[in-house]
């Protein structure tokens, strides 16, 4: 983009940002929606609001790439339409903007640096970048690292983690054939739940990092992982197992493995969620 485009575009997109209209933006229906299931199907809209940009280009006769839908008020969930959850079904004005050209790992961990951009720098042993295949079909997002993944420098080595490898596992593959990460890159203190600005400042980073990869399926393991990707509030229950696009991945949440530990008998939910991955991605379970 030219530098006088884009400086106008990077004005116009902190504007929305110093209005909170990201999410907005971000939560807006297509009517052609992307759903891969049978399941939540959103109406669509009658009449799509246009953005600033996409008026402005009607009034000068031109058409816009950039013209935005907005969300529909969710509709309660029926027999028919069941639990409706934003998404986005191409690159929003926002994603296609901080998308980076010829972007790197590399490039993102120096990006990083010995970062102090949150409070939980603070506390934290070390930043736990992510780890795996660069080339992965498949990635497990979760939350944040723990106290074992702050010393260790990776994550899911904990509990959760061997639990995490016992399920790759047994949907055939190797941890190093999937890639994994967090919403955010540094322990939350006593494990709590990482706060909304330590995710807003973070998690640009894990968008970069999938934008990176690429992969066919991302899982969103949990509420953090899968309210931060859909930028949606709603409870993990509502959407658990359903096909969602996320910056042209597929994208499925389910239970964290933390929360298994908790309750085993969600199990046997996420190992059907676990499968549809599996069919997505053309694998076999594992033979014992
Ligand atoms: N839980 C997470 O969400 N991430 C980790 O890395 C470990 C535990």
């Amino acid at each position: 983009m030219e530098s006088d485009k884009r400086a106008r575009v990077e004005a116009w997109l902190r504007y929305g940002a110093d209005l909170e209209l990201g999410p907005y933006y971000r939560n807006r229906v297509s009517s052609s929606p992307v759903v891969y299931t049978n399941q939540p199907v959103v109406a669509p809209l009658a009449e799509p609001l246009q953005s600033p940009i996409a008026v402005a280009a009607r009034a000068a006769g031109t058409s816009s790439s950039l013209s935005l839908s907005p969300t529909t008020p969710a509709p309660k969930a029926s027999a028919r339409f069941s639990a409706p959850v934003p998404f986005a079904q191409a690159p929003s004005l926002f994603e296609a903007s901080d998308r980076i050209k010829d972007d790197t790992f590399q490039l993102i961990r120096e990006t990083i640096g010995d970062c102090t951009r949150c409070k939980l720098h603070k506390a934290r042993t070390n930043i736990v970048f992510g780890v795996g295949s660069m080339k992965a079909k498949l990635v497990f997002v979760g939350e944040g690292p723990g106290h074992d993944e702050d010393i260790k420098g990776e994550p899911f080595v904990g509990r959760a983690g061997k639990l995490l490898t016992q399920m790759i596992e047994a949907m055939g593959l190797r941890r190093e054939d999937v890639y994994i990460c967090n919403v955010v890159k540094c322990r939350p203190p006593e494990n709590r739940l990482p706060e909304k600005d330590e995710i807003t400042t973070c998690s640009p980073f894990l968008f970069r990092q999938i934008d990176v990869i690429r992969p066919k399926v991302i899982c969103a393991l949990g509420s953090c992982a899968s309210q931060t990707l859909l930028q949606t509030t709603q409870g993990i229950s509502r959407f658990r197992g359903e096909w969602f696009d996320f910056r042209g991945s597929k994208l499925i949440a389910t239970y964290h493995p933390a929360y298994l530990l908790r309750n085993p008998s969600a199990k046997s939910e996420v190992w059907k969620d676990l499968q549809k991955v599996m069919g997505v991605l053309g694998l076999q379970p594992k033979r014992k």
